[in-house]
């Protein structure tokens, strides 16, 4: 019988404070930065679900709803919501904490998918999820939605990247 993992298991919390390097010159964080810490944190939770190497297969789109400012604390917390044969999709929070008033606001929300693969890169099964928690129902039945607009996205895109050369651009 397939292995089965409780959401729980692959919780990610990362907090940092934001630094003068990490601001583009409106004084906030680079959306960047951001994008590149919310792959990590996904990257981390998937592992911890599947216990197996794991690769981006796609970012849902990411909507920048509040600026994080130089000196805020940028939290994020992540977790598997939803597993296929060998992918897992994950679901990111950012909060941008204020520390010296305790005003915290969700900046961001994001859903990666993630897929285990072997020693040659091939996609391998992982155990299944079982959500738990009122939020984490919600997240893994609204899931199988997302899924097939994913599927479409990426059928769109192999058909319009076929369509593209690969040409350097100044021949
Ligand atoms: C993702 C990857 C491993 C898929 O390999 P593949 O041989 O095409 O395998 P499949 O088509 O069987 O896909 C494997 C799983 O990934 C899912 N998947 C693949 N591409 C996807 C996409 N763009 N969006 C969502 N899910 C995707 C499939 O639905 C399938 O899920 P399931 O096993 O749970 O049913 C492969 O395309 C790859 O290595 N891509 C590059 C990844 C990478 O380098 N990421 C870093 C970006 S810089």
């Amino acid at each position: 019988m397939r292995e089965t993992k409780f959401c729980k298991e692959s919780y990610v919390v990362k907090t940092s404070i934001v630094q003068p390097p990490d601001t583009n010159s409106h004084g906030t964080l680079f959306g960047g930065k951001l994008m590149a810490y919310i792959d990590d944190i996904a990257g981390i939770a998937a592992m911890r679900h599947a216990r197996k190497a794991v690769v981006t297969a796609s970012t849902d789109s990411v909507d920048f709803l509040h600026p994080i400012y130089e000196g805020n604390a940028v939290c994020l917390e992540a977790f598997v919501t939803y597993t296929g044969r060998s992918s897992m999709e994950v679901f990111v929070k950012v909060i941008a904490e204020g520390l010296l008033t305790g005003e915290r606001n969700v900046c961001a929300l994001s859903f990666l998918t993630m897929v285990a693969v072997d020693e040659e890169g091939k996609p391998i099964e992982i155990p299944a999820v079982v959500p738990v928690t009122d939020e984490e129902k919600s997240l893994y039945e609204s899931a199988k939605d997302r899924a097939q607009i994913r599927k479409k996205r990426r059928k769109d895109s192999e058909e319009r990247a076929k369509s593209f050369g690969s040409e350097l651009p100044w021949n």
